[in-house]
């Protein structure tokens, strides 16, 4: 295979008579479809009982594959049970938050902390390394599927204690992280701890906890539990397969696994990007920004995406002609090396009948959807392998912490309205509609590389993290923080200080009150001739050495600062006191990157996205994505070619976008 952006999806025709494969296959050569991610929900065919196991059909598959010269991304098939198993073993089907142990159906359904599960799952994914280890088709391996959820059974609770050991060591170290002397919850016993659930610790569902601690715990328990099933299976491949890449699809922004504890595992990242249609685009570039951050800026795949509709949802709508293309640049304008779908062909039976697929019930090869798959598999194969390897050369980092938002959204007080995802998309959007390339990172990444460092509601402050953020401003860059960060230790305990906790010094600031308000109480905003409104959170700031730089205009703290800068060595610290509109933060962003020359070219037009690769070679990309309807006029910012038309542009002339078209722009 020449080296390009893998093009291609799920692909199950275990559920289909052979005749069909051959008319999958002559449509996937018109599609220009070369990877195939086979055997994702097989378990039942390839082992239907505990001592049999039957790969012929799986054998046949990649044998066609690499016959036709088609890659597979082989799955271990581990996410869905076969009935017998969970017959034979009940302990691997879930207990929920209700404490309700679940029966067989469904799928990504197991108990983590099943050795059952542990055994089986490890002994199929083994069983499929032997067997295709060298098989010539074989790209790379996708263990499960979606992994997520959480179980909260008998051996779960077993497994917990044993965490809680090895990160606490003491009961009182436990007692103290969780601050159990609040409502007589001292424990003077390991067995006393139960998982924090609707029968235990919670009320009105999982994110009312009367103990963050708990919960905080339980959530980081049940990711590494869960990663330990995606660590079995991938230890137990690599006795038969050394170097072959190993992942397995995440979902994005998914608040139930805290991803970055999983990163360094995966060979390389991957993720199904489902948005919502009515998303802004800066909405999936955000999954694609965070999925790019896991291993250190290294390309992802895009490992699913709906040609056209998603069946899930109560109301499914098409994606309109163009919007497959765009969003599939998109995707390869911030890092994706890959560009799979969900899926190949329609199911026919089953709760995904309806869902979009390349190849539909009727087999057609004249629909509008697959004239659209095959046309973009036209280009990318036209593009090569130029964008691969390529990074995005960011200046601006964006803080993403799993453990700041389920603080702040299983906490009492001060506002159930305050959503984590929304204020650090709301940040995100405005850097980049402001033209620069953001990398969305751990709070335990290097920031040396970066000039600007925005930190939304970055609710609690871990390990040398207010150090490392000083030492940005100190040489000369800029951070910003927002409402409600820094206010607690890992443990989600307060910092026993003034409020920024540990930021405090680098923002110049101290906060002793703030006032939550309904969604429709809005505070007028002041920032010297611009207007904006704040909503949600008022939090009353005391300048201690910041400058006000806007101020609020209503109720008895009007004219007190709502945003405040602070010169810190030779940098700045700036604080956003309250949930800003959208405008507002773009307006305080754009203040932000101005100081450090990020705004783009193009950041007047608002419709036009921009995203850098540079490839491994030094060659430079400018991604142009117009998201409108209409054509976008722009006026070339440097002389360069087009890589999708061979078309010259000159720096200073005119050059235009089709409504929902692309440029890739190679400088010269
Ligand atoms: C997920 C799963 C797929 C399929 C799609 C449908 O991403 O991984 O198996 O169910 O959703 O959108
Ligand atoms: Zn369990």
């Amino acid at each position: 295979m020449t080296p390009k952006i893998l093009y291609g999806g799920d692909y199950n025709p275990e559920q289909w008579p052979e005749e069909v494969w051959d008319a999958d296959h002559r449509l996937f050569t018109g599609a220009g479809v070369d990877t195939l991610t086979v055997g994702v929900f097989s378990w039942s065919l390839t082992q239907p009982a505990e001592d049999t196991y039957d790969f012929t059909v799986l054998d046949r598959v990649l044998d066609r594959a690499a016959a036709e010269g088609r890659g597979v991304c082989l799955a271990t098939g581990t996410a869905a049970l076969p009935p017998w198993l969970a017959k034979k073993y009940p302990e691997v089907n879930r207990t929920d938050f209700e404490g309700r142990r679940h029966r067989y159906g469904q799928r990504h359904n197991f108990c983590p902390s099943s050795p059952a599960y542990r055994r089986l799952a490890t002994g199929m994914a083994g069983r499929l390394a032997e067997r295709y280890a060298e098989h010539p088709a074989l790209l790379a391996w996708h263990v499960n599927n979606e992994y997520g959820g959480a179980c909260y059974c008998d051996l779960c609770a077993t497994a917990f204690r044993g965490w809680l050991r090895e990160r606490h060591g003491t009961l009182d170290a436990v007692n103290d992280a969780w601050w159990t002397t609040f409502w007589s919850h001292r424990y003077t016993d390991w067995d006393q701890i139960e998982p924090p659930s609707a029968l235990t610790e919670h009320w009105r569902g999982p994110d009312h906890t009367a103990f963050q601690g708990i919960t905080l715990d339980y959530q980081r328990f049940m990711t590494d539990a869960l990663l330990g099933c995606f660590t079995a299976e991938k230890e137990a491949i690599r006795v038969h397969d050394e170097d072959t890449p190993v992942t397995t699809n995440f979902m994005g922004a998914y608040r139930p696994l805290d991803y970055h504890r999983w990163a360094p595992h995966l060979d390389f990242a991957s993720w199904d990007s489902y948005p919502p249609l009515d998303a802004p685009p800066t909405r999936p570039a955000l999954g694609h920004d965070l999925m790019r951050g896991l291993k250190d800026g290294a390309p992802f795949w895009l490992m699913e995406q709906t040609p056209s509709t998603t069946a899930c949802r109560d109301v499914n709508p098409l994606r309109r002609p163009g919007e497959l293309r765009i969003a599939t640049w998109q995707a390869v304008a911030h890092g994706a090396d890959a560009a799979l779908y969900f899926q190949l062909r329609a199911s026919r039976g089953a709760c995904e009948k309806y869902h979009g697929a390349v190849i539909g019930h009727a087999g057609r090869d004249d629909t509008r959807v697959f004239r659209e798959v095959a046309a973009l598999g036209r280009e990318l194969a036209e593009l090569g392998d130029v964008t691969l390897g390529a990074r995005t050369p960011s200046r601006t980092a964006l803080l993403f912490d799993w453990d700041s938002w389920w603080a702040l959204e299983i906490s009492d007080g001060p506002s159930r309205l305050v959503r984590y995802q929304d204020a650090v998309h709301a940040y995100y959007r405005a850097a980049r509609e402001a033209g620069a390339d953001v990398d969305v990172v751990p709070v335990t990444v290097d920031l040396t590389p970066y000039d600007v460092v925005l930190a939304p509601v970055l609710h609690l402050v871990k390990g040398d993290l207010a150090e490392r953020l000083e030492a940005v401003a100190r040489r000369g860059g800029s951070v910003l923080a927002t409402f409600l960060s820094a206010r607690s230790d890992e443990h989600d305990r307060a910092f026993l200080t003034d409020v920024p906790g540990p930021l405090s010094p680098l923002l110049g600031i101290r906060v002793d009150e703030w006032d939550a308000r309904p969604e429709d109480v809005v505070q007028p905003i002041t920032i010297g001739d611009f207007r904006c409104e704040a909503r949600l959170l008022f939090e009353i700031v005391q300048p201690r050495g910041a400058e006000p730089v806007g101020t609020y205009g209503t109720d008895f703290y009007a004219g007190t600062p709502a945003v405040t800068r602070h010169a810190f060595g030779a940098g700045e610290g700036w604080y956003v006191a309250t949930a800003l509109d959208q405008r507002g933060v773009d307006h305080v962003v754009r203040r932000v990157l101005a100081r450090h020359d990020l705004i783009g070219p193009y950041a007047g037009h608002a419709t036009v996205e921009t995203a850098t690769r540079v490839a491994p070679d030094g060659t430079r990309l400018l991604f142009l994505l117009n998201h409108a309807a209409d054509p976008a006029h722009l006026t070339a910012h440097t002389t360069a070619t087009d890589l999708l038309t061979g078309k010259r542009v000159e720096r200073g002339e005119p050059l235009s976008l089709d409504p929902l078209g692309v440029a890739v722009l190679r400088a010269e």
